[in-house]
């Protein structure tokens, strides 16, 4: 056993096999990285325990439930990521865990896990936002340079970021209502259609008259990078109950158009704001223009495939990592540790925090969807 310290110094040059705990959402998860300067950083294992089945009867997380189930199983979790890596906790060397932002029960039980592992073991122990995982996650699978354009979309974020270095990012936008992944999922539900919505949706999408129904298009017509989803969740509503009121229900054809309406003004959105923030980000004249994306959304092939479009016209490298890598994960969050730690700027001094936005000098975003905070 190692000697009870927080002060050890964290190492910055050797070879680096970091712990990974998150908890911030509904995915009880942890990771073992390992890390050798000069080489491609590896993944030795990635446990992700999803909650879908736990809060499938209410439609959408509910905190309480989210928080005790992290505290029933993310030891289990952190057990199988050791397992599964190979490694025992003497081989570790640094414990990074999700300190927000996030739901705050969730987050206190990796935070109080990481703490009570870090108290027996002596090992350092860094508080890793859970933003910096996702937005970091490009580098960690295809080592670009900094700086990178990153759009964030799942069912808890969306934010356009400048990621200039493992701690300095510039936010240029992000939604100010729901996210992206949020809306898919509450259309699903207005239309009868399972969860997690966003599957769903696109597959009748798939079947659909993209053009029937005139779905808006919001925040386009103001200059900026910021997003409003909540809108046109309520215009399909309205476009639902039209029909219904037409035609006494809905057929399976209103439900595609209806899908593929919705699924082509979210591309239209996030298409026309991705080009903006592409305009910001290629202002600083990076070496080699990347546009990458992260989160569930990015899933979505049309929405994929307009996002590319508009890097591509800009000039930048598109890259979305593998599916796994940039839905919540710990395998980000490890590798967020270790760029922090290399970078000199970890520090074991660190609360949970249900808000935490990456950018500290932009202004508050007001959405806190029902997958907690924004930022
Ligand atoms: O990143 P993620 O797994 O979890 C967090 O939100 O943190 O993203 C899940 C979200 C859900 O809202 C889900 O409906 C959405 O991503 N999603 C999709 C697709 N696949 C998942 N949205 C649109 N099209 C998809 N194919
Ligand atoms: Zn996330």
């Amino acid at each position: 056993m190692r000697p009870q310290s927080q002060t050890r110094p964290l190492p910055q040059t050797r070879p680096l096999t970091v712990l990974g705990i998150e908890s911030s959402c509904d995915d009880t998860a942890s990771a073992v990285i390992r890390s050798v300067p000069g080489s491609d950083p590896v993944i030795l294992s990635s446990v992700v325990w999803g909650q879908t089945e736990l809060h499938a009867d209410f439609g959408g997380v509910v905190p309480e439930l989210a928080a005790r189930a992290h505290a029933e199983k993310l030891d289990l979790a952190v057990e199988a990521a050791l397992s599964q890596a190979g490694v025992t906790l003497d081989q570790i060397d640094a414990i990074a865990v999700t300190a927000g932002p996030g739901l705050i029960g969730g987050v206190l039980s990796g935070v109080m896990l990481a703490r009570g592992i870090a108290a027996a073991t002596g090992l350092p122990i860094l508080g890793v936002n859970h933003l910096a995982g996702h937005a970091l996650t490009p580098r960690l699978t295809d080592g670009v340079e900094f700086p990178y354009l990153m759009l964030l979309v799942s069912g808890g974020h969306c934010q356009f970021l400048i990621v200039n270095g493992p701690d300095q990012f510039t936010r240029l936008g992000g939604t100010i209502d729901d996210a992206p992944g949020e809306a898919f999922d509450k259309v699903a539900k207005l239309l009868g259609l399972p969860q997690p919505g966003g599957p769903a949706v696109e597959r009748e999408a798939r079947m659909g008259d993209a053009g029937r129904f005139a779905l808006p298009r919001p925040l386009l017509d103001r200059p900026g990078c910021d997003m409003s989803f909540s809108g046109l969740k309520t215009a399909l509503l309205r476009a639902r109950d039209g029909v219904v009121a037409e035609y006494g229900g809905l057929r399976v054809q209103d439900r595609a158009d209806l899908c593929a309406g919705f699924q082509a003004a979210v591309s239209d959105v996030l298409a026309e704001k991705s080009r903006r923030a592409l305009a910001a980000y290629l202002e600083l004249a990076p070496a080699t223009p990347v546009f990458a994306v992260a989160g569930g959304v990015a899933a979505n092939q049309s929405l994929r495939a307009a996002l590319e479009r508009a890097g591509v016209a800009a000039g930048a490298r598109f890259l979305a990592p593998p599916l796994a890598l940039c839905t919540d994960n710990a395998a980000m969050i490890a590798w967020a540790g270790i760029e922090q730690m290399r970078a000199g700027h970890a520090s074991a001094d660190f609360v949970a925090r249900p808000r935490w936005p990456l950018d500290q000098t932009a202004a508050p975003l007001i959405g806190s969807g029902k997958k907690g905070a924004k930022a």
